[in-house]
């Protein structure tokens, strides 16, 4: 057996679903996941398994691991101890303020766990990075790591980037396209690395776990989101030109998706994208190329971000131009705050933005998710950077548990977020609960918007002009 205790620092949204997995594939290595959060670790622990973050079927992993080889603690000094392999899972945001800021990660978390690791480790360690950091971030752990090694201890840095995406973690840790090990050139690297394809081996072919150098692992995950969102961004601004033009970019995605050469995933216009990667790797990107004096190459990757802020300006200025150019105490529910469907993760979701951009022209927001709390919307809205007049996020936003609830009265709806469950909603009823002209605003393609016209509905798409000739 080359590893026993592996223990994982940080219980987040990287941090839980990867260890679960790894407990409930290899149940001869004990895995402790730490964290400073007592109330999250409380959650993990939770008897009904009401467990911090919302993902499908993570809860049974749990069920089958937690107490036999899978722990979740606050001691974060004895963990350390224990293991022979400590993953670094914490969060990385972009800077707010400083050198870099609005750009480049924060480090800190990542610093503090290494300073951790350094202080309290007795014997020989492999510290793998699996937070999303800057290149080279490895080296300056390493660094960290040597600069306050005690007698006797030895540390070797891999890089082992996550790839899975919220909402299908549990599938994607289950069923990688690969797992990515980066490390050093040396012997000591090479066994290092082996220890970890060793944990991964235990559901993973062989073919599919890529070694490379520590570098190349860093820059491939920066370089993987980047691919993606760029794509996002490609689709978006084509659908404005479906928009202008009577294309339909649903059409034009398929079209160009069976292309075996481009291929049909990450081509869904729309209304831009959201979550707690993309932006941040891309930005991430930018920053590095601006520091390596690659000013082209830091524009070209800018554009990705741009065009992203630019369709969720554009989605919000069309809601307010069908409506007649004003939007002021005009009641509008948004559906959706999750930045995408079976999540309830909203950090950087667009719909916050459409809350933001309507807000500012004075429209009452009546929002619901099906899975995001109350407190965790108002925490967003309530950002300086989104709104910084509480008294104005209170005044002019509602949240609802209940849908038709949040629907009946409204000038407009506006979708948001893809959850399943909006398919099915009864529109006719909805439809009479409005004031009318009722108008419909998908900003992700999901509702049948022939039939909604057909109930009454003045639909607005991305991507697609809902009406030919001047009339709906
Ligand atoms: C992403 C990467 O997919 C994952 O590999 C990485 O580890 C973390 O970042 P995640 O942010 O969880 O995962 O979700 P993802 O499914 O990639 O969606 C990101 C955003 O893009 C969401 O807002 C989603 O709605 C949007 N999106 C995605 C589109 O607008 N169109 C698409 O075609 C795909
Ligand atoms: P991610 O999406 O990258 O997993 P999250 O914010 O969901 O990010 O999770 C990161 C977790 O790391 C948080 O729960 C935070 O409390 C935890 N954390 C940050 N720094 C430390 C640290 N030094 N020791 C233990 N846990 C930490």
């Amino acid at each position: 057996m080359k590893v026993s205790k592996v223990c994982c620092i940080g219980a987040g949204y990287v941090g839980g679903p990867s260890c679960s997995v790894i407990a409930s594939k290899c149940p001869e290595v004990t895995v402790t996941v730490v964290d400073l959060s007592q109330e999250r670790i409380d959650a993990w622990n939770s008897p009904d398994y009401n467990l911090p973050i919302f993902e499908p079927n993570l809860a049974d992993v749990v069920k089958k691991c937690r107490g036999k080889n899978l722990f979740f603690s606050t001691d974060i000094t004895s963990a350390i101890c224990e293991a022979d392999l400590i993953f670094i899972s914490v969060n990385t945001p972009t800077k707010t303020f400083g050198l870099g800021k609005g750009r480049a990660a924060d480090l800190k978390y990542i610093e503090a766990a290494a300073r951790m690791i350094a202080d309290v480790a007795i014997g020989d360690k492999v510290v793998v990075e699996k937070s999303t950091v800057p290149v080279r971030a490895a080296e300056s752990i390493q660094r960290i790591l040597t600069a306050n090694t005690k007698k006797g201890c030895a540390f070797e840095v891999l890089s082992n980037p996550e790839f899975l995406a919220e909402g299908s973690a549990v599938e994607d840790l289950l069923h990688p396209d690969r797992v990515l090990i980066g490390g050093e050139e040396t012997s000591t690297g090479r066994a290092a690395m082996e220890k970890l394809a060793w944990i991964y081996q235990h559901w993973i072919p062989k073919d599919n776990i890529i070694l490379t150098n520590t570098w190349s692992s860093e820059l491939s995950k920066l370089a993987a989101n980047a691919f993606l969102a760029q794509r996002i961004s490609s689709i978006n601004s084509i659908s404005a030109v479906c928009e202008a033009t009577g294309a339909d970019v649903a059409e034009v995605s398929h079209a160009i998706g069976t292309d075996t050469r481009i291929g049909s995933q990450f081509l869904k216009a729309s209304l831009g994208f959201g979550g707690s990667c993309f932006q941040k790797d891309v930005l991430n990107l930018v920053y590095l190329c601006e520091a390596l004096n690659l000013p082209e190459i830091a524009a070209y990757w800018q554009q990705v971000i741009d065009m992203n802020d630019f369709q969720k300006r554009r989605f919000a200025s069309k809601i307010v131009n069908c409506l007649f150019n004003t939007v002021t105490d005009k009641n509008i529910a948004i559906l959706g705050f999750a930045f995408k469907k079976n999540t309830g993760d909203t950090r950087e979701s667009s719909s916050i933005y459409i809350c933001k951009y309507l807000m500012e022209e004075g429209a009452k927001l009546k929002i619901f998710d099906p899975k995001v709390e109350k407190e965790q919307i108002l925490m967003e809205l309530n950002h300086p950077n989104i709104c910084n007049d509480p008294s104005r996020v209170e005044k002019l936003v509602t949240i609802h548990k209940d849908p038709y609830d949040a629907l009946k009265g409204t000038h407009a709806f506006v979708v948001c977020t893809e959850w399943d469950e909006f398919k099915s909603y009864d529109y006719s009823k909805i439809y009479n609960s409005m004031l009318k002209p009722a108008f419909a605003f998908d900003g992700r393609r999901i509702l049948d918007w022939k039939n909604l016209q057909q109930l009454g509905f003045q639909v607005e798409v991305i991507g697609r002009k809902t009406w030919l000739n001047g009339t709906y």
